[in-house]
């Protein structure tokens, strides 16, 4: 009887302290290799501690083994459950593929982003006009001859239709050598009056120089009402002027478009020579900011209106021109060459 009190106390010692030896080591694996381990040690079939010590129950009285038989199972279960959920731990936390975090390392730096120069420009000018009553119109930058020449006056030999100017596309139409043709199909759409402000990107084979890109942005303008004479143009032009350039001088040059007669064209005094003459205004002191001139009565007849009755103004401005003089930026190349320390130095 002592003999086997005994045999069962020393089996029961010896399975708590495997199981007290492997618990904290299970808690600490890190790797699935680790459990690994630990479970070939503790649990294996062939030389697992537990299996190893299951020798002894065969040895005790028939009085004992239910008791270390109950004993021993359970501390095989707790085992087994403690290495399953060391495992869900271990992948869960991707521990086995990834190496430890560096916490010392520099984080990255945030870029802050800032708005285009032209796009300031243009939200800028935009504000201006919607002060006195402009809306803001918009027209598709695929456009038909139509739109684009035909319906504004252009005589079919006009040179701007040649293809050196022009970007014919596959299967038809154009792409939009300026925002004019929104003049059109805004005429097209509303009844006098009409004020509407029209931004939009335009595309030239132009040469590509200091003042010159084959895609630019653009800003069309349009008032239409009975009555509307060239005092109109020329007093909303010069409040514009004065709003956005301040003490800058600017002054009117008379000039031709086909759509528009009589026309004119607004000069600024170069922002970046102040009238000394440099490259970015060849050598003349002044930037044409815009062109203008009461509508021609042939472009409201066109869209379906009656020019007995309406008369009308408009202009097309570059807001690219007007930011490389707001800007100080010699080559209107670098707006759109997408250069985060050019545009996030001038943005805001
Ligand atoms: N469409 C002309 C251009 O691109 C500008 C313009 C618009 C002139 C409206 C007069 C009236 O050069």
């Amino acid at each position: 009887m002592t003999e086997s009190i005994s045999s069962l106390t020393r089996f029961l010692d010896e399975l708590s302290a495997i199981e007290s030896q492997a618990v904290p080591e299970i808690g600490a694996a890190r790797t699935a290799d680790d459990l690994e381990a630990l479970r070939v040690r503790y649990v294996g079939r062939k030389s697992g501690r537990l299996s190893a010590l299951s020798g002894m129950v065969a040895g005790m009285s028939a009085a004992d083994r239910p008791a270390a038989g109950q004993a021993f199972n359970g501390t095989h279960k707790r085992l087994q459950e403690q290495l399953a959920a060391a495992a869900a731990r271990v992948l869960s936390t991707g521990a086995a593929a990834t190496p430890a975090i560096d916490l010392t390392m520099p984080g990255r730096a945030v870029w802050r982003g800032a708005r285009h120069p032209v796009t300031i420009v243009i939200d800028e000018i935009a504000d201006i006009f919607r002060e006195i009553g402009f809306t803001i119109a918009l027209g598709p930058e695929a456009e038909s001859e139509w739109y684009n020449f035909t319906a504004l006056n252009f005589p079919p030999e006009h040179p701007a239709l040649d293809m050196h100017d022009t970007l014919y596309l596959e299967g038809g139409g154009l792409l939009r050598t300026h925002t004019s043709p929104v003049q059109i199909r805004t005429l097209q759409r509303y009844t006098p009056p009409i004020r509407v402000l029209v931004p939009g990107n335009v595309y030239r084979r132009d040469v590509f120089d200091a003042s010159h890109a084959p895609m630019f942005a653009q800003i069309e303008g349009l008032a239409v009402d009975e009555g509307v004479s060239f005092v109109d143009l020329k007093a909303t032009l010069s409040h514009f002027a004065r709003r956005f350039f301040g003490a800058a001088t600017t002054r009117f040059r008379p000039s031709f478009f086909p759509f528009t007669e009589p026309s004119a064209e607004m000069d600024v005094e170069c922002q970046i020579c102040h009238g000394t003459g440099c490259a970015t205004c060849k050598m003349l002191g002044w930037v044409e900011i815009l062109g203008c001139g009461m509508v021609h009565p042939s472009v409201l007849e066109s869209a379906g209106l009656d020019a007995e009755r309406y008369t009308g103004w408009a202009f097309g401005m570059g807001p690219g021109r007007i930011a490389q003089q707001r800007y100080d930026i010699p080559l209107l190349r670098e707006l759109y060459d997408g250069d985060v320390r050019v545009l996030g130095a001038l943005g805001q």
